[in-house]
């Protein structure tokens, strides 16, 4: 990014910064400024300017159990009070909360009214069952209004709810369920998904089948696709049918701003998935606190966020960021290439949209589409309500950045990447809209209070200019708790001893601008692949494909993929002999189903070779940097002789 690269810079239009939240670096500065001088002052005082707690805290940041650290923690409030109540008692009730538009086109408007209702019956039913506070309670369902009621259900009676992504298989969603423990199960008949009906009850149903789920005592069945569907006496019940005699009023269980509002899976760098705990209070100030700074948003806005409620990006820019501003938000459940690839500009067109947040995955997939077919081109829309884009999931690439802010934007939308994980519960390193000079593919800067570095492998800060271990200084609100069953594991992942447990680290790579300190995110430092924005863990695709019975090791690694980002590439020794040919077509197809059934479809290698045997060093351990290069199909240069069986390299290039 220095001057010999000729970076364009991009600055917020005088007409933007006026207006915004944060107007102008000075602005941004002052924030970070009362930050660093009073960190617990600058946090508390947005605390009890965004959160509406029924009882304040008297307590903010509470070290003394490091790195399990508490915010907040004798306050006392309600997630579902905050994001509903607190709207139709502001005299919001007749505002839309939710443009909800199905697969099929078809839109449905529910106001805050309706929403508080709705989730209070909700949360009455859950009640009803027997369902208490603490209790976790899986949530299976696609892209609905009814998947938004049964998150904001379970917050309103302190049921922690854990979502699992509907393109998860049986065997996943039985995985987490067991490690969860839940005792209900929130689901759909089925989900509708570019024109087709797709089941989610009986994947529901095989995984109840397997060993370690009889903690579930009440599964409820929302009807999205009328599929024929087989309830289970005693246990199943319809979602409409259990809420149709409750009240609509619901008092909510007051909880420590510590109370765990949600657990949700995803992969770290061993076979297991995670289950990343959130807290109430300080979760939702940086959701609330993003949405207003990150996105500037206004009372007037209609905020669109891509995302699944199965990801962390839909639970805090759809479930809560937003209703919790008393926004009118957008929920989709299609896909969008389907009817065709226009269809998010027509959406932007049709609910005139605002505030635009995506994956880079969509949008290269979009950029392509558009080449292909000029009629989907997005300035063949009207988008002019549009006034800031985001981008989230993974880095996006300049070409693509551009694209984006020239023909979605129209040169004059501010583009916020923003950079954070599930583990982090909100946005860590952002524009400012109104503020930060961009620079495309870079995520800028912290947000305001968000102290982040880049440390070599002793926790030293390096210079501006040099790559880096990304890591986070001091604990924030909305981070994770702890590993949901495993504290050691939490410990391990995020406070290592290489860091004396001081700085949290955040797993990935990063660089620093020599001239601006801008931060540029350069990638996974451990053995997690990000495909399409999808994280995954390439043991547990290991451990999946292991579990096949003709396979006897396997190595999986990720290789750069223009549309992608990353591309899964396995290597796989058979129990007998390599195949060739015809009879390797074959089983990579069965492999790849396999591995579609054992984990999803997001995890399905594109890419399997097979060999006699892995490169392996004499101590025998896989020497993953050469199968990185044969995934890449780069020459191997580097010395091999210390390669137990060199000769199996040229067995595995692509
Ligand atoms: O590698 C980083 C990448 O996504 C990882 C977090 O994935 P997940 O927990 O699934 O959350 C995704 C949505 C918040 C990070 O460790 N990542 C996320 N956002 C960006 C990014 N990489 C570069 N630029 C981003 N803006």
């Amino acid at each position: 990014m220095s001057n010999e690269q000729q970076v364009r810079i991009y600055n917020p239009t005088e007409e933007f910064k006026k207006n915004a939240a944060v107007s102008g670096m000075d602005a941004y500065r002052a924030l970070c400024k009362e930050a660093e001088d009073d960190y617990e002052g600058y946090w508390a005082r947005n605390a009890r300017e965004l959160l509406e707690w029924k009882k304040p805290f008297t307590q903010v940041l509470d070290e003394s159990n490091s790195p399990f650290f508490k915010w907040f923690a004798d306050g006392e409030l309600n997630v579902s009070y905050n994001c509903l109540d607190r709207q139709v008692n502001a005299g919001l009730g007749d505002k839309v909360a939710i443009i909800f538009e199905a697969d099929s086109g078809e839109v449905t408007k529910v106001t805050y009214k309706e929403l508080l209702s709705r989730v209070s019956k909700f949360a009455n039913a859950l009640r009803g069952m027997g369902v208490k506070k603490g209790d976790r309670v899986v949530i299976y369902m696609p892209m609905s209004i009814e998947g938004v009621v049964a998150m904001q259900g379970c917050a309103r009676i302190g049921a922690t709810h854990s979502i699992v992504f509907g393109g998860f298989s049986a065997q996943a969603l039985r995985d987490r369920i067991e490690d969860a423990g839940a005792v209900a199960l929130i689901t759909a008949d089925g989900q509708h998904r570019g024109g087709k009906a797709m089941p989610l009850k009986p994947i529901a149903d095989e995984a109840l089948s397997l060993n370690g789920c009889d903690t579930i005592k009440n599964v409820i069945v929302a009807k999205r696709t009328g599929a024929a569907t087989e309830m289970k006496a005693g246990r199943d019940v319809w979602f409409d049918d259990a809420v149709a005699d409750q009240s609509d009023v619901c008092e909510p269980e007051w909880v420590s701003a510590e109370h765990p509002l949600f657990i949700l899976y995803t992969s770290g760098s061993t076979g297991k998935p995670k289950g990343v705990q959130h807290s109430t209070g300080g979760y939702l100030l940086q959701a609330i606190l993003s949405m207003k700074y990150t996105f500037d948003i206004k009372p007037d806005d209609v905020f669109w966020c891509t995302a699944d409620i199965g990801w962390v990006t839909g639970h805090t820019y759809i479930t809560y960021g937003p209703l919790a501003c008393g926004t009118t938000e957008i929920v989709f459940e299609g896909v969008p290439t389907y009817p065709d690839a226009g269809r998010f500009w027509r959406m932007i067109q049709d609910h005139k949209v605002s505030v635009f947040y995506t994956a880079p995955t969509a949008i290269r997939s979009l950029i392509k589409a558009a080449d292909n077919n000029p009629t989907v081109h997005p300035t063949k829309y009207d988008l002019s309500s549009l006034r800031i884009l985001g981008s989230v999931g993974e880095p996006i690439n300049p070409s693509a950045w551009e694209w984006y802010y020239e023909n979605v934007g129209g040169s004059r939308c501010p583009i916020v990447d923003t950079f954070w994980q599930t583990e982090t519960g909100a946005h860590m390193i952002t524009p400012m809209p109104g503020a930060t000079p961009l620079v495309p593919g870079s995520c800028t800067l912290p947000f305001p209070g968000v102290q982040v570095a880049v440390v070599d492998e002793t926790g030293t800060e390096v210079p501006w200019g040099q790559g880096g271990i990304l890591v986070v200084k001091r604990p924030w609100p909305a981070m994770i708790r702890t590993i949901w069953n495993d504290p050691d594991r939490f410990v391990k992942s995020y406070y290592p001893a290489d860091f004396q447990g001081k700085l949290y680290l955040a797993g990935d790579g990063a660089i620093r601008d020599k001239d601006t300190g801008y931060f540029t995110i350069t990638g996974r430092i451990d053995d997690v692949l990000n495909v399409s924005g999808h994280r995954m863990g390439t043991m547990e695709i290991e451990s999946a494909l292991v579990a096949h019975e003709k396979v006897a090791e396997a190595a999986v690694v990720g290789r750069p993929d223009d549309l992608t980002g990353e591309a899964i590439v396995a290597f796989v020794v058979l129990k007998g002999s390599r195949p060739t040919g015809e009879e390797a077509k074959a089983v990579i197809k069965e492999l790849q189903t396999w591995v579609g059934h054992e984990i999803g479809p997001i995890a399905k290698p594109k890419d399997i070779r097979f060999g006699e045997n892995l490169p392996k060093t004499r101590s025998g351990k896989i020497m993953r940097r050469l199968l990185r290069q044969l995934a890449k199909g780069e020459e191997i240069t580097q010395d091999t002789s210390t390669l137990e069986n060199p000769g199996i390299l040229e067995q595995l290039k692509g």
